[in-house]
C-alpha cells in the first residue's frame, strides 16, 4: 500500500499526495476522477517531454477520451504570459472544456504554470500535480500557489488554485542533474528550520543516504517536508499570515536569483538567503552564534553556496523591496526564534538587511584573510 498524506482545508480533504516509485499507479489514481469521460493534456517542458510524456501517455491513452502533450522550452525564462497564451490556445485549437483535465508534468515551472492555466481557462478546469523535480515534490507542487513571472518579477501574477492530487514518482529523482537535486534541498532543509528541528536533524543523519538517493530515504524526506509544509498551509491556505514563514530565505534569495538574472538556482539562492536570514536571528539573539554556524555550514555538504561573488549589496536591499512579500511600506521579513520556529517580523531594517547581504558577499578582501 502506498503511502498518502491528504491536504484538509475546514476539516475537510482537498487533496491527496500519493507517493509512488514508479508511473505504474497513476492511471488508477485518476480514475477516481473519471477520466474515461475526459480529454487530458499533459503540460511539459522540453527536458521532461523527452524523459516522460511518453510514458505517462502510455499508461493512460487507454483510460481517457484523448491524450496530448503541450511542451515548451524548459527553463526560468518560459515562465511568462507568452508561455501561457500558448498554452492558451492549443486549448482552445484543440477543443478542450471544463470538464477535462490538465496534467503538470514536470518541475516548479511546469506546475506553476500549467497551475495557473488550470485556474483561469474556461474559469477553471482541473488539474493534477505530477512533480519530477525535488523543488517541486518538496515545495510547489503542494499548496495550489501558481502563477508566472512579470519582467522577470519572480511569480507577480497567479492565483491559488488547488490541484485534485499530487503524484510523487519519486524515482524521477534519479535522474536530475545533481545541481538541480541539491537546490530542491535547500527547501527541504527550510522546512526543517521553520517547523521541525527533529527532521533538521534527519536530513544530518541521514546525509549519505540523501546523496546516494537511496529511494526509501527519498520517500521518507519527501513525506517528512511536505508534512511540514502541510500543517502550514492548512492553517493559512492563502498567506494572510502564518503562510508567510514558508518564504524564510526568499526575501533575499529571490533578490540575488533576479539580480543575478536567474543563473543561479532557485534554491542555491534560497540557501544564500537562510544563511543571511540566520544571521540577522543571530544578530538579534533569537538563536546563538553556534545554531548560526551550524546552519551556515550544514548547507555545504548538500553542494549548496553559503557566500557568493560579484554582487552589489545596495542593489540585492533595493531588489528585496519590489518583491511580494512587502505589505505597504513594510517588508515582511522571516527570522529563526529557534532551529524548528520561524517568525514573521516587520521591523527589520535596511542595516540589518545589509548587514545579511554583506555577511555573504565574498569579496577579494576575504581572500587575503
Ligand atoms: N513556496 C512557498 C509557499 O508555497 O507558500
Amino acid at each position: 500500500m502506498s503511502q498518502r498524506l491528504t491536504i484538509n482545508q475546514n476539516a475537510k480533504p482537498i487533496y491527496d499526495i500519493v507517493y509512488e516509485h514508479d508511473f505504474g499507479r497513476l492511471a488508477e489514481e485518476l480514475e477516481k476522477f473519471e477520466i474515461h469521460t475526459k480529454k487530458l493534456c499533459i503540460i511539459a517542458d522540453s527536458k521532461v517531454n523527452g524523459l516522460y510524456a511518453d510514458e505517462v501517455c502510455e499508461a493512460l491513452k487507454d483510460k481517457c477520451k484523448k491524450i496530448l502533450v503541450f511542451s515548451f522550452p524548459d527553463g526560468e525564462k518560459s515562465k511568462n504570459l507568452d508561455t501561457i497564451q500558448n498554452i492558451y490556445k492549443f486549448l482552445i485549437e484543440n477543443k478542450y472544456d471544463r470538464r477535462d483535465m490538465l496534467l503538470a508534468l514536470g518541475g516548479g515551472v511546469t506546475g506553476d504554470m500549467a497551475g495557473f492555466v488550470a485556474a483561469t481557462y474556461l474559469r477553471g478546469i482541473d488539474f493534477v500535480q505530477i512533480p519530477t523535480s525535488l523543488l517541486a515534490q518538496v515545495d510547489s507542487s503542494i499548496g495550489g500557489k501558481t502563477g508566472v513571472d512579470c519582467d522577470q518579477y519572480k511569480n507577480m501574477v497567479g492565483a491559488f488554485y488547488m490541484p485534485k492530487l499530487v503524484y510523487m514518482n519519486l524515482s524521477t529523482l534519479k535522474t536530475l542533474d545533481d545541481r538541480q537535486y541539491y537546490s530542491g534541498m535547500a527547501e527541504v532543509m527550510k522546512h526543517g528550520l521553520i517547523k521541525n528541528a527533529n527532521f533538521y536533524e534527519w536530513i544530518i543523519d541521514n546525509m549519505y543516504e540523501i546523496h546516494d538517493r537511496d529511494l526509501e530515504t527519498l520517500e521518507e524526506m519527501v513525506l517528512k517536508s511536505n508534512t511540514c509544509k502541510k500543517i502550514v498551509v492548512e492553517k493559512d491556505p492563502t498567506e494572510k499570515g502564518e503562510r508567510a514563514i514558508l518564504n524564510f530565505g526568499h526575501t533575499i534569495g529571490h533578490a540575488i536569483e533576479k539580480a543575478k538574472n536567474f543563473e543561479l538556482l532557485h534554491g542555491e539562492c534560497v540557501a544564500l538567503g537562510c544563511v543571511a536570514a540566520a544571521y540577522i536571528s543571530w544578530k538579534r539573539d533569537l538563536i546563538s552564534k553556534d545554531e548560526y554556524y551550524e546552519i551556515r555550514d550544514m548547507f555545504v555538504p548538500f553542494n549548496l553556496p553559503i557566500s557568493i561573488e560579484n554582487i552589489d549589496p545596495e542593489e540585492i536591499f533595493a531588489l528585496t523591496s519590489s518583491d511580494k512579500k512587502m505589505e505597504g511600506e513594510h517588508l515582511k521579513f522571516i527570522l529563526l526564534k529557534s532551529v524548528g520556529k520561524a517568525m514573521i517580523d516587520k521591523t527589520v531594517t535596511k542595516e540589518e538587511i545589509l548587514a545579511g547581504i554583506n555577511e555573504i558577499y565574498f569579496t577579494d578582501e576575504d581572500w587575503d584573510e
